[in-house]
């Protein structure tokens, strides 16, 4: 199966970037057509045992794109996948794709064990009991192997490869060169929460970053959003739940504490969604939102005259994108899991349940004083008791702190960390330089991975000027392995 989107013209629209030509006339998406072929790769499925499964394997996906590529002069962009269908990443890393056209690279973006379509025991691959190799380290090793594999079917053996990726995958891609040095020269890790997710940090960042982007837009927003979580409680105090369902509009009758915190739950991860996801236009990446989307919502919260059915309606950004929802149902449209800042529905949710129940902590609270939310406390005692009794695992809060290095990465070499300033998870990254090639890079009104996107007219400045940076050290990499190839 191949993608069967019309051909382009790469080299015109790569003769437009190459001269720096924006404004509106360039097209929003801006990115031109790498015109993917969709394959699959027979992946071990255990890496570091010779016994258990042998030599079985499983079909991994992964997109290439040799379109742009020119032999003996291109690098390899190797995008590390993270929690999803892989496509979903190749859609929305437009400045990738842009790169790659400037210089003649080769393209690959890899889908992560267990999400998408790679899925090593078929549809029952999220089923409990089946998920045991579903590691960080596993998925490291397929994409060593892929790239390995690659560089030879492709007859591109010497070619310098970059690493990719955005959030998880940005710390997949870190990751990467820290353990296969030999076969990545570098790694743009955009967004990449390595501290947070190893366990370090204060439990608080999180919502208190998601909170200081609606303070920003307007304090009377903010003071709006705590009035109308105090409002529900206070009815749920007095026993008007009814009261509560009919003006927030949910699906089912509201009774206990249980549905309370579901409910707050539920509204909590629309913000969460709003501010990772602040870009500048409209996107369609974990659902359809407007532009600024921080600002729209505290414009539909105020518009109410009263503060539930603000909130309603704020919430339906999130959650009632297709203006189809006559109600909301809390249950299923938000599932709580080990990950406080939001699980999905389906097989690749839960796979994402498993590895926040294993090696990924994401242990962060709200707690209405350094934040806008309600308290709901998820300490690691909450997570142990959920793990087990979801998958019947204990969370190893330690293990990637130990294997990959938490924020000490001064040993390491050629990774950029980016950060946007809006993003909640930027907190939990690196945000100041460890050595020379060890590079924190902060874009200021940047949202969740904004610099892997492909450029737009409504970019801020700092973006740009961040791409730009990138592409130059990235350059530089490319050129040190190709010299230092040479000498070997
Ligand atoms: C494992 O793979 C190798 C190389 O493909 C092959 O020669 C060997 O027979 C396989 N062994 C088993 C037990 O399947
Ligand atoms: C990616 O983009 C292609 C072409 O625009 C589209 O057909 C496909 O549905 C998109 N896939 C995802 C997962 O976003
Ligand atoms: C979803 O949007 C539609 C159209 O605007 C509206 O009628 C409906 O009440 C909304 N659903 C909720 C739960 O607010
Ligand atoms: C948040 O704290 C304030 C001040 O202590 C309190 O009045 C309010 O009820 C709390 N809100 C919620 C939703 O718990």
């Amino acid at each position: 199966m191949g993608s069967r989107r019309p051909r382009a013209l790469p080299g015109a629209l790569a003769l437009l970037l190459a001269l720096g030509l924006r404004g509106p006339e360039a097209a929003a998406r801006s990115a031109p057509d790498p015109g993917f072929r969709e394959d699959y790769f027979p992946q071990l499925l255990d890496h570091f045992n010779f016994e258990r499964f042998g030599n079985r394997t499983f079909p991994q996906r992964f997109l290439v794109s040799e379109r742009f590529w020119r032999r003996g002069a291109g690098p390899l962009f190797f995008y590390t996948g993270n929690e999803g269908d892989v496509w979903t990443f190749a859609n929305n890393s437009g400045f990738i794709l842009e790169l790659a056209a400037r210089r003649a690279a080769l393209v690959v973006f890899a889908e992560h064990r267990y999400y998408g379509k790679s899925l090593p025991f078929g549809e029952r691959s999220a089923q409990r009991g089946r998920l045991e190799l579903l590691t960080v380290e596993q998925a490291l090793a397929d994409f060593a192997r892929l790239l390995q594999a690659l560089r030879r079917d492709l007859g591109a053996e010497d070619v310098p490869a970059v690493a990719f990726g955005g959030s998880y995958g940005g710390m997949l891609a870190a990751y990467m060169r820290m353990k296969y040095p030999h076969l990545v020269a570098g790694a743009l890790a955009a967004s990449a929460p390595v501290v947070s997710v190893a366990g370090l940090g204060d439990p608080h960042q999180f919502f208190r970053d998601v909170s200081a982007d609606f303070e920003a837009q307007s304090p009377k927003c903010a003071q709006a959003v705590r009035d109308a979580f105090q409002q529900i409680r206070d009815l749920f105090l007095q026993g008007a739940q009814d009261t509560v369902s009919r003006l927030f509009g949910t699906c089912q009758r509201l009774s206990g504490e249980k549905d309370l915190a579901q409910l707050f739950g539920f509204a909590r991860n629309a913000f969460t969604m709003l501010a990772m996801m602040d870009y500048p236009y409209p996107t369609d990446f974990m659902g359809r939102l407007p532009a600024n989307p921080v600002k729209v919502a505290c414009g539909l919260l105020l518009s109410e005259s009263q503060r539930i059915p603000g909130l309603r309606a704020l919430a339906g950004l999130v959650y009632n994108s297709s203006g189809t929802e006559p109600c909301y149902d809390i249950y299923l449209q938000y599932q709580a899991c080990a990950d406080p800042t939001g699980c999905s529905l389906g097989p690749d949710a839960k796979a994402w349940d498993y590895q926040a129940c294993t090696e990924m902590s994401m242990t962060f609270s709200s707690n209405n004083e350094t934040d806008l939310f309600p308290a709901l406390p998820f300490t690691e005692q909450h997570r142990q008791q959920y793990c087990l009794d979801t998958w019947g695992v204990w969370p190893r809060q330690d293990w990637l702190h130990t294997s990959f290095g938490g924020a000490d990465l001064r040993a390491a070499s050629n990774i950029i960390f980016s950060n946007g300033d809006l993003d909640p998870w930027a907190g939990g990254g690196i945000r100041k330089s460890l050595s020379a090639s060890v590079l924190a890079v902060t874009i200021r009104g940047g949202a969740h991975h904004l610099d892997l996107r492909g450029s737009h007219p409504a970019d801020p400045p700092s973006v740009l000027e961040a791409r730009q940076l990138e592409a130059a050290l990235i350059d530089q990499w490319v050129e040190e392995a190709r010299r230092a190839q040479q000498s070997l």
